[in-house]
């Protein structure tokens, strides 16, 4: 018989069972779709063995790993008792022979869990989140994570290791690109988006996959930028910095949580009680798991806190890790922990109980099979690619444009010069999944689309990413001497960010900045056009360059988009979610810093101490005027709400979104605060010479209070200030 043919058979004897034609007292409770789910996973959790249990904590992986950071060797045989794997495949039919396996030829048939890190599309790849969060568009930021949801659990995942939510100012380390920038509260508004994205209106009939936090938690700290590495992460910044995200997306329901690699002050966050078991399990009441990073149970061995695997595990799980990421520690020696009595039977059922809790609610007993279909059904459907362009539109920010240079109306002759003009790998950036090259439109084909019948367009490579050779220079220079405008297309590879991707400084190779002087000093107006995984080193750049567009790496659709955005089709509306330091050495820089204790003192010596382009920069082809924010009430007393509006005026000739941004700034409290913290924000369009009336609900417990090192939320009478553009206004908490 053949496996499809298997399944049908094990369809229709789940199907019959679950209609219960034999009697009901023969159907176990836990196969009992009509029964709570409580109900269901206790009366599956009594029937387990030890090892039945143990196996469903660990997560081995299926198919070809590509994954070069986590190269191990596959495990052979794998027992259907398994809880998860990590699934390389692309359609479901290995997933659902080992699926079969678990469901009809293991004692309990519970069925496994595939998991894959789908973080910015699975087949349609969309911008990486750092762009995604430029575009100051939740909704739409949802949208695209419901688009890798349906491709991926119809390609057989079920649970997909994102989003990535790690606070992140210091663009050395090669992961802010997979997070939302440098804000707690905008990671923690994309977070939800992200998770109500993945996990769909309805988590057990889908498409859907199960979200996971991560890394949990105080990654992005990672010293010097470099990566797996030590973070000094005082509780107080644990709290008003780095646990913020991970909060919304538990209360967005995110099933999943994933445990960080990085040592937090001395305790790594794979073994650390407090993060795991005190904060995230009782004081947040997470019942959903968590799973630890590929290796990172292992490795406190090398963090120095576990002498050997045995040791790690026991370290780990105690603390609140539930399941084991290709370690192999839980497999090879959570049973004999549990016999010695080094584990208590309660949290090793505590943590089985909820990979179960999981498996429930994602409606695996009930639909362990993914459906087969075509790659045409799964793949880059026309609606799923409009997002990921309307999308990468929306995060692409406009960083100068020196005497409105763009757009580009009236030049006949464009030439398109660098190396990331006709790239188009590299423009789906890192942790692309299944995307391909062959799906992505370059610059130049957006381009030539865009500009076709308008201008002609030249092209020169000029030269590489990085190296030496500049043979390529005479041509790019003759080209640009011959165009009325010249676009240069610089940027980073797609491996230049990442895991495993620290680079001692955010600038471009020195090969890029000297074909970018060859090109300036022909005389011509240069649009500088930049892709990237991270906020990039300018200050060279800057001054040879009319106009700068930030393209980060825009996914499948970037072409069309950046293309759009020079001739004035798209009018940009991308705010920088990161700041861009004057240079590498200013880091880490971000707008929520802490108050100096002499403001006007300590700058540097040697370059400025403000950042080239700063946290929320981004220009636009009209322009906006602000009133003067109303507030309902000056003073207010606890319980009480207010309303802070401002009424916002396109008075320039063409149609443009706006992005007002409200900050909260409380210059006197017992714990010194950040000089401005976002608390809302909203992007609206307006149409020429039209005003919006834009509104900040403010709850003072929610949105002027403070948080203390142990997590406690305060807010002290005295004044606060609301700040919109360059307004501000006053409120007093009065006792
Ligand atoms: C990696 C990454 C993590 C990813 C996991 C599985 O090492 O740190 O983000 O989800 O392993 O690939």
């Amino acid at each position: 018989m053949k496996t499809t043919e298997k399944i049908g058979c094990g369809l229709l004897l789940t199907a019959l069972l679950a209609f219960d034609v034999w009697g009901g007292d023969r159907l176990p409770a836990y196969k009992d779709a009509q029964r709570p789910v409580e109900e269901r996973v206790e009366d599956l959790l009594q029937r387990m063995t030890l090892e039945e249990k143990v196996l469903q904590l660990n997560q081995y992986t299926l198919g070809r790993n590509d994954n070069v950071n986590n190269m191990a060797d596959p495990v052979g045989d794998i027992p259907g008792e398994i809880g998860s794997l990590i699934y390389f495949g692309t359609s479901p039919e290995l997933r659902n022979r080992l699926q079969y396996r678990a469901v009809e030829e293991t004692r309990l048939g519970i069925p496994i869990l595939f998991a894959f890190d789908v973080i910015h599309g699975f087949r349609t790849i969309c911008p990486i989140p750092l762009a995604q969060a430029c575009s100051w568009n939740p909704e739409l930021v949802k949208k695209a994570a419901g688009v890798a949801a349906r491709e991926s659990s119809m390609s057989g995942v079920d649970w997909t290791f994102a989003p990535m939510i790690d606070v992140a100012r210091d663009g050395r380390w090669g992961r802010v690109s997979e997070g939302y920038g440098e804000d707690p509260y905008a990671n923690a508004v994309y977070c939800a988006a992200a998770v109500q994205g993945f996990q769909g209106d309805n988590l057990a009939e889908g498409p859907r996959m199960a979200a996971c936090l991560k890394h949990y938690v105080g990654y992005g700290a990672s010293e010097g930028g470099r990566d797996y590495v030590y973070t000094e992460v005082s509780r107080q910044t644990l709290w008003d910095t780095y646990l913020p995200p991970y909060e919304s997306g538990v209360e967005a329901g995110a099933l999943t949580v994933m445990s960080s690699f990085n040592d937090i002050s001395g305790v790594p966050g794979s073994a650390n009680p407090y993060t795991l078991t005190e904060v995230l399990k009782k004081r947040w009441k997470h019942d959903g798991f968590v799973v630890s990073d590929w290796g990172a149970i292992q490795q406190l061995r090398s963090q120095g806190v576990a002498a050997d695997c045995a040791e790690a595990a026991l370290k780990s799980f105690n603390a609140g890790l539930d399941m084991d990421m290709m370690n192999r520690c839980y497999d090879a020696h959570l049973a004999d922990l549990v016999r010695a009595g080094k584990v208590s039977q309660e949290r090793l059922d505590d943590a089985v109980r909820r990979v179960l809790r999981v498996k429930f609610r994602l409606g695996l007993f009930e639909h362990p099979y993914t459906p087969e279909s075509t790659e045409e059904e799964r793949f880059l459907r026309p609606e799923d690619l409009a997002v990921a362009e309307q999308l990468a539109a929306e995060s692409m920010v406009l960083l100068k444009n020196e005497h409105n240079l763009l757009p580009i109306e009236k030049a006949r002759r464009i030439a398109v010069i660098g190396p990331m003009a006709k790239s188009r790998f590299h423009l789906l950036g890192s942790w692309a999944a299944h995307g391909s090259g062959e799906d992505v439109e370059s610059i130049f084909m957006g381009l030539e689309r865009e500009f076709a019948g308008r201008a002609e367009l030249s092209y020169a490579f000029g030269c590489g990413f990085d190296g030496e050779d500049t043979t390529g220079f005479a041509e790019a220079v003759s080209v640009a001497r011959a165009a009325d405008v010249v676009v240069l297309c610089l940027g980073e590879k797609a491996n230049w960010s990442g895991e495993n991707a620290s680079r001692s400084t955010i600038a471009l190779p020195a090969i890029q900045e000297r074909l970018a002087r060859e090109v300036a000093q022909c005389g011509k107006p240069v649009v500088l056009l930049l892709t990237s995984g991270r906020p990039l080193e300018l200050c060279r750049l800057e001054p040879l360059s009319a106009a700068i567009l930030q393209v980060w790496q825009p996914g499948v659709r970037g072409g069309a988009p950046a293309a759009g955005i020079l001739s004035g089709r798209i009018n940009p509306s991308g705010r920088l979610a990161i700041t861009f330091p004057y240079a590498t050495g200013q880091i880490p820089i971000y707008y929520n810093h802490r108050q100096s204790a002499r403001p006007h003192q300590g700058k540097y010596q040697d370059i400025p101490s403000t950042p080239l382009y700063e946290f929320g920069h981004g220009l636009c082809y009209t322009t906006f005027s602000y009133g003067e924010p109303v507030v309902s009430c000056e003073t207010f007393r606890r319980g009480d709400r207010i309303t802070v509006e401002v009424d916002v005026t396109n008075t320039g000739s063409r149609d443009g979104a706006e992005t007002v941004f409200w900050f909260v700034s409380d210059p006197v409290c017992r714990i010194s605060r950040p000089v401005k913290e976002l608390r809302h924000f909203e992007k609206r369009l307006l149409r020429s010479g039209e005003t919006g009336r834009f509104r900040f609900e403010i709850n003072p417990e929610r949105d002027l209070a403070f948080v203390d090192e142990d997590g406690n939320r305060f807010l002290e009478p005295g004044d606060y200030y609301i700040l919109v553009k360059d307004r501000k206004v006053k409120l007093t908490l009065v006792e």
